[in-house]
Parts: C-alpha cells; structure tokens; sequence
C-alpha cells in the first residue's frame, strides 16, 4: 500500500462548538508555580505588585482562558483566611501536600490582580477545600469573593483595598478526594454528600455558579467509573461538570505507546461520558453533565527530582520537568484529544502554567522562557476557535506495546465560523517515517493556504534550556500546497503541525 494519509472535512459534518475554556491552565501553590514563578517581588520585571511582567507578556502570548487555583493537592489543606488582608499579618503554614512552607504572601487578592493581567480572556477558576474542610469555609469564601458589600465578609474583601467583587463563576468541589495521597481523602459516598451539601449552599448565594464536581484522580484508579457513578448520583442536579486528570510519559523507553497515548485519554473522555449519561438516564433527567478535563499534560512523575529539596522548604525546586520535542508532540496530540471531544469537553486546564511541569519557566532574578510544549497550546489557543469538524482519517497504522495497532496520524480541524478560515491540528506519530498527507476540503470554498506550522526537529530530545533558551521553536512545514478542494502536504515524524486555511 502507498504510504500516506488522508483526511476529508466537510461543514456539515461537526463535533460541537469549542468553548474558549478548553484553553485553560492552573496555578497551584507547589513548587515554584507561584513563588519566583509568576510572583517575584524584587525581580527587575515585577510591578508594584510583584507580578513578573516577564512571565506576564508570555502568559498573555501562551492564551490561557480559565485558570484554576490554589490546587491541587495543596487546596486539602487550604485556609482560605490566611490569603487574604494585609501580607505581614498573614501566617506562615505547613503545605501538607507538598511537605513545604507557605508564607501566604501571594493569596487571593494577588491572583485575581494575576488573572485581570493576564489576558482578555482570562478568568478565575477557584477550589474550595473539602479536605480538611468543609460547607461553611466554602460560602463563607464564596461571600468574601463574590458578594458586593453590606456583610462582615464582603466588607472585609473590601477593607483589605478590592471595592469590586471578583465575579469567579467556576468553582472545584474540592480536588482528587478519590485518592488516598489527598488530605481528607474520602470515599465516593462521604465525598458525593458533601459535595451535594456544598453545592446545594453555593447555589443558595448564588445559583449561577457552575460547579465541577471531583471524579476520578486517572482512569487507572481502582475506584474509576464507580467513583463517578456515585458521586453524580447524589450531586447530579447540583453540578455542572465533573472533573477528569490524566498524565502521560514515557515509561520503559516505550516511546511508540508514548507517542499514542492520546489513545487513552480519548477512551478515558468516552467512558466518563458515559458514565455521566448512565447516571443521567437511571434519574431520568434530560440534563447532561459536562466534562472539566482540569489537570492534563506530559509528566514525568516517576523521576527522582534533580534538585535537592529540604523538607519544609518555601518555594522549592519541584516538578520542573523540560520538555523535549518529542514531549510537545504528545503534548500537542492530547490537545488534539481535547478538541475532538469538544461536544462534551467544556473545561480543560493544562497543569500547570509556570515552572512546575509548565511551558514556561524562570529562573529567580532570572529571565523567562518558553519550553517546548508552549508552541502548541499558544498555536491552538489562538487558532482552535469555532466548530470543531469530525475529520474523517485515513491512516496508516503502527504497533504500540500498550495500545495495539494504532493510527500514526492523529487530527482534528476547526472551523470559525466568523472568518470563514479552517485550521487543521495533525501529529505524525511515527518516530522515522515523514508521512504525505492529502486533505479534501469538500464544500470549503475559496480556502487559501495561509501557513503550515511544525514543530520537529532531527533531534527528538531537543529542549529550551536556561542555557539554550531558543532551541526549539516551530518552523514552516515544506511543500505544503492547496489547489482547488485538495491540501497536500508532508508532515514530519514526529511532528506537531498547525496548517491555517483563509
Ligand atoms: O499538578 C500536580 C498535582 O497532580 C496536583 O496537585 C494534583 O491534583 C495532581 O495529583
């Protein structure tokens, strides 16, 4: 057989509309996500609030939309109080999550002050601790945050200098409480009654909240799927979402079932929509919950940490993975997986957003840079708005130890409907072999090409260093044509192509 593939689009033919959430990241206070990472006092990029410019101008360049905060493993043991009000006044605590000190000198104020700089979409995405806590922290929160002014709480918010409430509309029932490792871990049914209670109390300020819902910490829990089922059984009315995390790297020199992985994530997406209707259809309702994909992203978790870390250290080195090329074309493939499940796939936050297991990083006192999984989250955060197509593929196969036979090109396209343009996200997963592609645009007329996009490199573990800062960017792809309805092109191996039809 010739070796190639194709890919047919037609307008009629569509998965669902991308909400801009999709595109969304996470702060969490771990590591060097927050201290020295987004938030320096004292940096020569800071402003008067401390906020690293620097990071800002690529925050605002990367296009994060809903930014998820505090945690994580950390918001289990969140005291919400300690974040707010004058800095000197507040407490320093033990982090339990990630056995470090937190001075609280970055706290609630200073994340809502992130999230306005950091770009005209940007919006909070808050956890309420279920941990170590419970309903009345939660609203009291909620009123501290949302409520405009006349009560003990909103009076507060507005004596510690923010006149306006924060409006933070999506709001995490707690984090991970499937899992054994989350202070006040719980079981489906403890979790699923609080949860209820919690949201039943939030809907009371304000019924407008749109609340997620924890489900499972990845589909290999033991608990997945049933965890689900009983948690949407006694919150189903009462959430919007339920939540879903998954991390991928490569295991055992396994690079050909790493390549695939986005294999899973599209099965983990399709069984909790199914699990969510199943539920739906034993209450008989004709709601339909949406997913919050709220952690994603390569992770390298089995790795010793190469820094030396202290215990109860502030702000130590954690997590600070470096991305390779071959990292960001996986990265690119589960954003792939993201948008091809757009109908269903509301929220999804790639975590994190600075220096841990982030595409950006810094060094303290230090410049900024972009690792290699920034090029193509910036690429469809931009690029990737409209309707999502339901691409019909045609792909040659290859053997995956842990997927099977599985198709080396993974693609979605995007259709905007306000400019008329089609943009095409496709990765080769085929480590040695470029692969010709030939897409039929059926029914799109008048389409040029306006560029193709690649992220590749004969050197597969090519990184951006502090040392190396501009190793790896995207480059144009080569001989990439369009005539009449048929794009051809030739994509790399391994690679990550954006291609943007106008
Ligand atoms: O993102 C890092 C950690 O991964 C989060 O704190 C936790 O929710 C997950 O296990």
């Amino acid at each position: 057989m010739h070796y190639s593939a194709r890919l047919t689009l037609h307008p009629a033919f569509t998965v669902g509309e991308v909400n801009p959430r999709l595109f969304g990241s996470f702060v969490e206070h771990l590591g060097r996500c927050v201290y020295t990472g987004l938030y320096e006092p004292g940096h020569p990029a800071a402003d008067e609030k401390g906020l690293r410019t620097d990071v800002l101008d690529l925050v605002r360049e990367l296009g994060p939309t809903a930014i998820r905060y505090p945690g994580g493993n950390f918001v289990s043991g969140f005291r919400w109080e300690d974040s707010v009000g004058p800095v000197e006044d507040r407490p320093r605590r033990l982090d339990l999550a990630w056995k470090s000190t937190e001075s609280n000198r970055f706290g609630l104020a200073e994340f809502i002050d992130f999230v306005r700089k950091a770009g005209p979409e940007a919006e909070p995405m808050m956890a309420v601790n279920l941990g170590t806590r419970g309903v009345t922290e939660a609203i009291e929160l909620q009123e501290y945050a949302n409520h405009p002014a006349g009560t003990e709480l909103s009076e507060r918010r507005r004596a510690h200098g923010d006149k306006d409430p924060y409006g933070i509309r999506l709001w995490c029932l707690g984090n991970e409480m499937d899992g054994p490792w989350q202070t006040g871990h719980k079981t489906a049914e403890e979790y699923g009654r609080l949860a209820a209670e919690t949201a039943r109390a939030m809907r009371q300020i304000d019924p407008d909240v749109e609340l997620v819902a924890c489900g499972s910490s990845g589909s290999g829990m033991e608990t997945f799927a049933e965890w689900e089922a009983t948690v949407l059984a006694a919150t189903y009315d009462l959430v919007d979402y339920v939540s879903l995390h998954a991390y991928y790297w490569e295991k055992d020199g396994d690079r050909d079932s790493f390549l695939a992985s986005a294999v899973d994530m599209e099965s983990f997406i399709e069984k909790v929509v199914a699990t969510c209707d199943h539920v739906g259809a034993k209450l008989k309702s004709e709601k339909k919950i949406d997913l919050s994909f709220d952690e994603w992203n390569v992770w390298y978790m089995d790795k010793p940490n190469p820094h030396e870390v202290a215990e109860w250290e502030e702000a130590p080195r954690l997590l600070e993975d470096v991305y390779s090329v071959t990292d960001a074309v996986v990265f690119g493939s589960l954003l792939i997986a993201l948008l091809r499940h757009a109908d269903r796939v509301k929220v999804a936050c790639l975590a994190q957003l600075v220096n841990v297991i982030a595409p950006i990083m810094t060094e303290p006192g230090g410049p900024a840079w972009r690792q290699t999984t920034f090029f193509p989250f910036a690429q469809a955060a931009k690029y990737g708005r409209g309707t999502v197509l339901d691409v019909r593929v045609d792909s040659p196969a290859f053997e995956t130890k842990k997927y099977g036979t599985t198709d080396v090109l993974h693609a979605t396209a995007v259709a905007n409907g306000e400019d008329g343009s089609v943009t095409l996200f496709a990765v080769n997963r085929h480590r040695t072999e470029p692969l010709p592609l030939e897409v039929v645009l059926a029914d799109f007329d008048g389409l040029e090409l306006a560029e193709h996009l690649v992220l590749a490199d004969g050197d597969q573990d090519a990184r951006n260093t502090l040392e190396d800062q501009e190793r790896v960017r995207p480059h144009e792809g080569a001989g990439t044509s369009l005539e009449g309805a048929a794009l051809t092109a030739v994509l790399e191996p391994c690679s990550w192509n954006m291609i943007r039809l106008v």
